[in-house]
């Protein structure tokens, strides 16, 4: 089971569309997915139409159980209209997991540990994280193999990525491990000169982390969110949805090396 993170502390990046249509695609390659929602704003779950507001139980009940098993888990899934794809949707409770269990030693560990219960049920676990540094994020870090980091091409996204990469450099040092680190730029408009200049900005800063393709502004991500569907079904043959699938070849040729 390969689990990934999407995670930036910086807000409106593309965190969720991409995990989103990751998760599409792989679901379409006939992979078996699960999407971790871990943002209390729930916009995952409200993505694949889960009213977030009238769940009884959800990720949060992964957060606060007593014991884990198969079964804390596999209660709180929701299937979605692609047959191989399920959500662990997210509710507001999640939001006052930071004051009742703040930095509490083994509290980082708790999504790691849940999902070594549901190894053999799936073949992908992709985590949309929250715009915050706190509990949530370090779980999905903490349990993950690999980091997406997609961030806008823009001047401003760019300092919130400066931030996001020395907050990983801290979590390797407290997790004592290396993570894998790629950075998607998104929301590209070749257009305009300032993405442009942004653009190369990154490569300079960042070069090897930053994956080599970007994914365009496409106007199609919000058709398909309003669709409730994963662009790569709803407008399949789109370019921000082509621009994924080759992210997601490359992702999948270094998982496999
Ligand atoms: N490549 C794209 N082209 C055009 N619009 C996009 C693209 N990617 C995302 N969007 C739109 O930008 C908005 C923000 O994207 P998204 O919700 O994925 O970001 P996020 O990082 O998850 O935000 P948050 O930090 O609030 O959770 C959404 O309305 C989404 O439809
Ligand atoms: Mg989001």
């Amino acid at each position: 089971m390969k689990i990934w993170a999407i995670a930036n502390q910086k807000g409106g990046v593309g965190k969720t569309t991409t995990t989103v249509t990751l998760g599409g695609l792989l679901a379409q390659q006939g992979k078996r997915v699960l999407l971790i929602d871990t943002d209390p704003h729930a916009s995952l779950s409200y993505y694949f139409g889960i009213d977030s507001e009238q769940l009884s139980v959800s990720v949060y009940d992964v957060f606060v159980a007593d014991k884990l098993n198969a079964d804390v888990v596999l209660d709180c899934l929701c299937p979605s209209r692609l047959d191989s794809l399920f959500i662990l949707p997210a509710t507001m409770a999640l939001a006052t997991l930071d004051r009742s269990m703040g930095m509490q030693n083994g509290k980082g560990l708790i999504l790691k540990n849940a999902l070594k219960f549901v190894q053999q049920e799936f073949d992908y676990v992709l985590m949309d994280c929250p715009p915050v540094l706190g509990v949530l994020m370090v779980n999905a870090v903490a349990a993950c193999e690999r980091i997406l980091v997609p961030v806008q091409t823009e001047f401003l996204a760019l300092k919130g990525l400066d931030r996001m990469m020395h907050t990983l450099e801290i979590m390797e040092k407290t997790q004592k491990r290396r993570f894998d680190v790629t950075i998607i730029p998104t929301m590209f408009d070749k257009r305009v000169n300032a993405a442009i200049d942004a653009h190369n900005v990154l490569l300079e800063q960042y070069g090897q982390q930053v994956w080599d393709g970007v994914i365009p502004v496409d106007t199609r991500f919000r058709d398909a969110s309003q669709a409730q569907t994963p662009a790569s079904v709803y407008s399949p043959r789109a370019r921000g949805v082509y621009a994924y699938a080759k992210l997601l070849k490359t992702l999948q040729q270094e998982t496999t090396k």
